[in-house]
C-alpha cells in the first residue's frame, strides 16, 4: 500500500510523496487502531513543532579548528562547533568564526575530515586546502567551512546544513536550529522550507535534551 510507485509529480515534488506516506502510515494505523491492535503494530509517528536550544560550549573551550562534538537535534546525529579562525557565513563570537555543521557527509553518509588552510586529506597527499573545510575522504566531496559549508568538489549534491547558534554574556554558545538542507539520511531529498527541515529532521526520532546533547568523551 504504502510502496506504490510514484507518479510524476510526486517524482518531481519528492516532499508531496514524503507526505502522503505519512498519510497512508498514519491511516494503516488508524484502521488497525479501530480493531484494538493499531497500537501494538504501528508506532506513533512523531515530530519536533520547535527547535530545542542546547548550551554547547563556552567560548573559552574552543581552539582553531577542534571541533566540539555535540549531538542535534536528536540522540543520533553528530555535528561540530569549530573557531575557524577566519571570519565565516554565520559565524558568531567577537571574530565572526564560531559555526556549526552537520558532520554528516551529503554525499552517502560518511564523516568528513577538518583541514585548516594548507593542510592535506590522508587519501590525496597533494591536495591542499586553501580555507579551513571538510574534505570527505570517501569519495572526494568538499565542502567550504567559510562560505556555509557550500560544495566545492566532489558528488555531494547540497551544502552541509549550518547550525544557528547564539552567544550570551557569559561566553556561553547555544544552538537553536539547523539548515536547510536536511541532514543527510533525513526526509524525502532537499528542502529548504524551514518549516519542513524541521519537521523532516526531527521525523520519529528521539530529540536531545540539554543531558544527552554532548556525548561523553568516555
Ligand atoms: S560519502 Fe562523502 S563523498 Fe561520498
Amino acid at each position: 500500500m504504502v510502496d506504490e510507485a510514484p507518479s510524476g509529480e510526486e517524482q518531481a515534488n519528492p516532499r508531496r510523496r514524503f507526505i502522503k506516506i505519512l498519510f497512508a502510515i498514519g491511516a494503516v494505523a488508524t484502521i488497525a487502531g479501530l480493531g484494538g491492535v493499531g497500537k501494538y503494530l504501528t508506532p506513533p509517528i512523531t515530530y519536533a513543532t520547535s527547535w530545542p536550544r542546547i548550551r554547547i560550549a563556552n567560548i573559552n573551550q574552543l581552539q582553531v579548528m577542534q571541533p566540539i562534538v555535540f549531538l542535534y537535534p536528536d540522540t543520533d546525529t553528530p555535528n561540530w562547533l569549530l573557531k575557524l579562525g577566519v571570519k565565516a557565513e554565520g559565524g558568531i563570537g567577537p571574530d565572526g568564526d564560531i559555526v556549526a555543521f552537520s558532520s554528516i557527509c551529503q554525499h552517502l553518509g560518511c564523516t568528513p575530515g577538518l583541514l585548516n588552510t594548507g593542510q592535506s586529506p590522508p587519501c590525496n597527499p597533494s591536495y591542499k586546502a586553501k580555507f579551513p573545510m571538510a574534505y570527505c575522504c570517501c569519495h572526494g566531496s568538499q565542502y567550504d567551512l567559510v562560505e556555509g559549508a557550500k560544495v566545492i568538489g566532489g558528488p555531494a549534491p547540497y551544502n552541509l546544513p549550518q547550525g544557528k547558534l547564539e552567544l550570551d554574556s557569559n561566553g556561553d554558545i547555544y544552538i537553536t536550529a539547523m539548515g536547510p538542507p536536511n541532514i543527510y539520511g533525513k526526509g524525502p531529498g532537499r528542502t529548504d522550507n524551514p518549516a519542513d527541515v524541521l519537521m523532516y529532521d526531527t521525523f520519529n526520532s528521539t530529540l536531545v535534551t540539554q543531558a544527552t546533547a554532548i556525548p561523553s568523551s568516555g
